[in-house]
C-alpha cells in the first residue's frame, strides 16, 4: 500500500489552505505544500496576515509554516514532489454558454488536472476536493489515463469537504465524518486505503466513510441540496408566521424538539448566501435536467427560487414599514459577510439588500467587523449592480463602528448575525437616530421587546411587527 508522505494542494481558498493546514498539523510526518496561480494570495499565507479569516486559523498555520507546511506558487514542482495532490479549486457557477447560470464551470479542474498529467513524473493519487458534479472523476481520470504510462499511473479519488466557513478549523479537526470514494478496483481500493491513513492521524476510523466515486460526489451536492432545503423551508413558514402571528422561533423550536428533524439548521433568515449552496443546488438541477428528470430539477430550483423571494420579501417589508419610500433615507446596514466569523461575502444577502436599497435611492452606511472596504466596493460595483465604484461611494458610506453606522439613520438592518450585534448599546444607538427609529431584524439575533421599550419600532423575520 502507499504510504502518503509528500502533498500538494493545487488552489489555496476558502477550502484548500484551512483543510490542508490542518493536515500539516494533524501529520507532522507528512510535508504538505499547497500552491496557487494567484500570487497575491499566495503571500498573503505567507505573511502575517493571512487571506482569509477563520477562527484558530492563525495558530494552526503559525504553528506549522515553514516546518511540513508550505504556500507556493511553484505548482509544477509540487505536483512532481507529491504522491497524493488534492485539486481544490474554484467550481463556479457557469456565466456563459452551454448551461450558463445552472451548469459548474469545469475549467480550473480541468486546467489543474490537465497540469498534473502534464508534468507528473511519478504515479499520483489524485484527489478531487472541489465540489464537482457526478461523474466528473471519469473526465478527470480519462486526461489522467491519456497520459499514463507504464511507470506512472494515476489513481482518483472523491474526497469532498464538508467544512462550514466560520467554524472551518472546528468542522476540520473534529469533522463529523470524512468521506472518500474510489473506483472499485485493487488500486482504486488501494489509493483509497492511502487517504484514509492520512485521516486516520486524527480522526476516528468510524468517521471515515469509503464509498464508490459517484456517491462520494453525488454525496456533497445532496447534503449542500438537503441543508439549504431546510433553510428554505423554514424561511416559508416564516412568512406564513409573519401573517398569522406565529413566531417562528417557537415553531422552529417545537418542530427541532421532534427527534427525527432535530434543532440544527432551522433559523429562519433573510437568506442564505455562500459560494456554495446556490450554486451546488444549480448543479443539481442540471444534473437533474440532463438525466432527463425535470420533477426532480424542479423541486431542487424551488429552494433557490424561495431564497430569493425571502430577499425580496425582506426589502418589500423595509420599504413599506418606511412609509414606503426609501429614497434619500438613511439605512445602517449591520454585517456584508453572507454569515458570522467569516470575511467572505460570496452571495451575502447584503449584497442583494444593499442594491435594492441603492436603486431606491437610499443612503446606506454599511459595518461588517472583517469584510474590508475594497470588498464591499468590489461587492457593489459588479456589472448589473452599480457600473462603478464612484457611482457605488455615492450611495453608501463604510463605517468602523456599528455606531457610526447606525448615526442619523431611520433604520437599522441586521443582514449579518454577528456577535457583537447582540450586545450593542442601543439606548446610545437610539438617541443618536432619527424618530421614529426602526430595527429591521433580518437574523432574528436582537431581543425585540427590550428594542421596543427603548422606543424603537421592531420587524423581525418571522414575526408579526411590534
Ligand atoms: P476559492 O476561490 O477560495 O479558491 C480556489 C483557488 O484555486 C483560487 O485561489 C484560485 O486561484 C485557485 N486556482 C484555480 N485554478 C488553479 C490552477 N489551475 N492552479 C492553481 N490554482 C488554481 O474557492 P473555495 O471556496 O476554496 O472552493 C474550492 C472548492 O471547494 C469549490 O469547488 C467549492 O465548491 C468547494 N467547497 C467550498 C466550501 C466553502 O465553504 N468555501 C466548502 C466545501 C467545498
Amino acid at each position: 500500500m502507499t504510504h502518503v508522505k509528500n502533498i500538494c494542494c493545487i488552489g489555496a481558498g476558502y477550502v484548500g489552505g484551512p483543510t490542508c493546514a490542518v493536515i500539516a498539523y494533524k501529520c507532522p510526518d507528512i510535508k504538505v505544500t499547497i500552491v496557487d496561480v494567484n500570487a497575491i494570495r499566495i503571500a498573503a499565507w505567507n505573511s502575517g496576515r493571512l487571506p482569509i479569516y477563520e477562527p484558530g486559523l492563525d495558530e494552526i498555520v503559525f504553528a506549522r509554516r515553514n516546518k511540513n507546511l508550505f504556500f507556493s506558487t511553484e505548482v509544477e514542482k509540487a505536483v512532481n514532489e507529491a504522491d497524493l495532490i488534492f485539486v481544490s479549486v474554484n467550481t463556479p457557477t457557469k456565466k456563459t454558454g452551454v448551461g450558463a447560470g445552472y451548469a459548474a464551470d469545469l475549467a480550473y479542474v480541468e486546467s489543474a488536472t490537465r497540469g498534473i498529467a502534464d508534468v507528473a513524473k511519478s504515479s499520483k493519487i489524485v484527489v478531487e476536493k472541489s465540489t464537482v458534479p457526478c461523474r466528473t472523476a471519469e473526465s478527470m481520470r480519462t486526461i489522467l489515463e491519456a497520459n499514463s504510462s507504464d511507470d506512472i499511473r494515476f489513481d482518483i479519488l472523491s474526497n469532498p469537504e464538508f467544512l462550514a466557513e466560520g467554524t472551518a478549523i472546528n468542522d476540520l479537526l473534529y469533522p463529523d465524518r470524512v468521506l472518500i470514494g474510489a473506483l472499485q478496483t485493487p488500486e482504486g481500493l488501494n489509493a483509497q486505503k492511502a487517504l484514509v491513513e492520512v485521516y486516520a492521524h486524527w480522526v476516528p476510523t468510524e468517521r471515515i466513510i469509503t464509498t464508490n466515486l459517484w456517491s462520494s460526489e453525488l454525496s456533497k451536492l445532496a447534503a449542500n441540496a438537503l441543508l439549504a432545503q431546510r433553510i428554505s423551508s423554514v424561511n416559508a413558514l416564516s412568512a406564513i408566521c409573519e401573517a398569522t402571528g406565529a413566531d417562528i422561533d417557537e415553531v422552529a423550536y417545537a418542530c427541532g424538539r421532534d427527534a427525527r428533524i432535530g434543532p440544527k439548521f432551522l433559523k429562519a433568515s433573510v437568506g442564505f448566501g455562500g459560494s456554495c449552496f446556490q450554486k451546488d443546488i444549480l448543479n443539481l438541477v442540471y444534473l437533474s435536467e440532463q438525466l432527463n428528470l425535470p420533477e426532480v430539477a424542479a423541486y431542487w430550483k424551488q429552494v433557490v427560487d424561495l431564497n430569493e423571494y425571502q430577499k425580496k420579501r425582506f426589502v418589500s417589508r423595509i420599504i413599506k414599514t418606511l412609509f414606503n419610500t426609501i429614497t434619500n433615507k438613511r439605512i445602517a446596514l449591520l454585517g456584508f459577510a453572507f454569515k458570522k466569523d467569516t470575511g467572505d461575502t460570496r452571495e451575502s444577502a447584503a449584497i442583494t439588500l444593499c442594491k435594492n436599497f441603492i436603486q431606491e435611492n437610499a443612503k446606506v452606511r454599511i459595518y461588517d467587523p472583517k469584510v474590508s472596504s475594497e470588498q464591499i466596493y468590489m461587492d457593489l460595483s459588479e456589472p448589473g449592480i452599480v457600473d462603478n465604484t464612484e457611482e457605488v461611494k455615492k450611495h453608501i458610506t463604510i463605517t468602523s463602528s456599528a455606531y457610526e453606522a447606525a448615526d442619523n439613520t431611520d433604520a437599522i438592518v441586521i443582514a449579518t448575525e454577528w456577535d457583537e450585534f447582540k450586545t450593542l448599546d442601543y439606548e446610545k444607538i437610539y438617541d443618536r437616530m432619527n424618530k421614529p427609529a426602526f430595527i429591521f431584524d433580518g437574523r432574528l439575533i436582537l431581543d425585540a421587546s427590550k428594542l421596543q421599550n427603548i422606543g424603537f419600532r421592531v420587524h423581525t423575520i418571522g414575526r408579526a411587527a411590534i
